[in-house]
């Protein structure tokens, strides 16, 4: 693959920049939960401002589904992103037609403005021409720093990338460059942790890892219907039925490929999540019957700390308990710490990933002790398949046609 030219490559004087950021960040109670994806763009804004750029910022939030929906404005970030910078960001109330384009126009060299969420339009998600063609007039120069988005083929992933000179932001590169130097040849016994709640919405990651992994640990919901799949008693444990005969062939094809699975052998128990004081530590095999599986026990957290010891690199993706409810994220945060503890003491390499794992690893205060935490969730699991990421390809054509030009 050629290289793709960053924003150091190209002369941003005076010139109009739209950056697509992912400012998509998790809130809770209506506040933002995870200030994670806001600072990791900040040096991206912060160059382009500081040398005299004029910065317009463009996200989506949610998933409103092309219709304008309040509770998903951007309005609450762009304070949010302002108090990171440290900076006033004016904000634009809609991100096409006269409003967006009234605002640019008043915008000066070297300030910051945020427009309003993509999504309220479905050109955005569609890809329309006509979209992409209203958000390119407001630029002279296209600036990905989205990677957690470039697996959409979206208006402002693919479409502006078509129709302006692009380059990457400091995180798009910085999230390849890492990807590719720590997981194309992974240094070997290579590890994978996988959690969620789900296994159909990882199947292929679950497939993929079964190839390449020499061992993996599975825990979080998903680890249920592995469980169930063993003829396990999980009481009432939530786990995805039509799928029994799914989580029977992962293990199969694991066992044939040599790799090791590491299913809970103890978990923590509750009638469900409103009964935290009454939880308790169970045998995996004998959860009771009116109670549900909501972490992995230390028993379990023991044995993934204990295979790691022995391997090279590690990539963990989905958490492996209810973590938002405490005191069902110690299991996620046992393995967090665990990792950055065997980060530190033997070199493993150690790359996270996914919007949870990424706030569970903040929560304890980790995200400078793992080798690389990814801010993508859905093209994290992308990129680990193995297949393309539209937006990538996209910055990687419109490079091409420029050298060509
Ligand atoms: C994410 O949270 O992974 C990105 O912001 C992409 O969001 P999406 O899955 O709604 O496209």
């Amino acid at each position: 693959m050629n290289h793709i030219p960053s924003i150091k490559d190209i002369d941003v004087k005076g010139k109009k920049a739209l950056v697509r950021a992912d400012l998509n960040v998790p809130m809770a109670h209506g506040k933002i939960s995870d200030h994670t994806r806001i600072n990791r763009v900040l040096p991206t804004i912060r160059e382009l401002m500081k040398r005299g750029a004029k910065v317009i910022i463009l996200s989506h939030f949610g998933r409103p589904d092309g219709v304008y929906d309040p509770s998903f404005s951007l309005a609450p970030i762009t304070d949010a992103l302002a108090k990171a910078l440290g900076v006033d960001v004016k904000f634009g109330v809609d991100c096409v037609g006269h409003a967006a384009e009234e605002a640019v126009a008043n915008l000066k060299a070297g300030e910051a403005i945020l427009l309003e969420n993509l999504r309220f339009h479905a050109g955005e998600e569609e890809n329309s021409a006509d979209f992409a063609d209203q958000l390119a007039t407001l630029g002279d120069i296209y600036v990905n720093d989205a990677f957690s988005c470039s697996h959409r083929a979206h208006a402002s992933i693919v479409g502006l990338a078509e129709r302006l000179p692009s380059v990457a932001g400091f995180l798009l590169q910085e999230e390849l460059e890492n990807l590719e130097n720590l997981l194309s040849h992974p240094k070997k016994p290579y590890a994978g942790i996988v959690g969620g709640s789900k296994i159909s919405s990882k199947l292929e990651l679950l497939d993929a890892l079964v190839n390449s992994v020499d061992l993996l640990a599975i825990g979080g919901g998903m680890a249920n219907t592995f469980l169930a799949a063993k003829k396990f008693n999980i009481g009432t444990s939530s786990y995805e039925k039509n799928l029994l005969a799914t989580a029977e062939k992962i293990l199969k094809k694991a066992e044939k490929n040599g790799c090791e699975i590491l299913l809970p052998s103890d978990v923590v128990v509750a009638a469900d999540l409103d009964y935290s004081p009454e939880c308790e530590v169970v045998a995996a095999e004998k959860i009771p019957a009116d109670k549900m599986a909501l972490d992995i026990g230390p028993e379990t957290v023991k044995a993934i700390t204990e295979k790691l010891r022995g391997c090279k690199t590690v990539i963990w993706n989905g958490p492996l308990g209810a973590f938002e409810y405490p005191p069902f994220d110690v299991g996620t945060i046992s393995v967090a710490r665990a990792i950055a503890g065997l980060t530190k003491a033997s070199g493993l390499v150690s790359v996270a990933g996914g919007g949870d794992v990424l706030a569970a690893i903040a929560k304890a205060g980790l995200s400078n002790q793992f080798t690389y935490v990814s801010t993508a969730g859905g093209a994290f699991l992308e990129w680990l398949e193995g297949k393309e990421l539209p937006g990538i390809t996209a910055l990687h054509q419109q490079n091409l046609k420029q050298a060509k030009a």
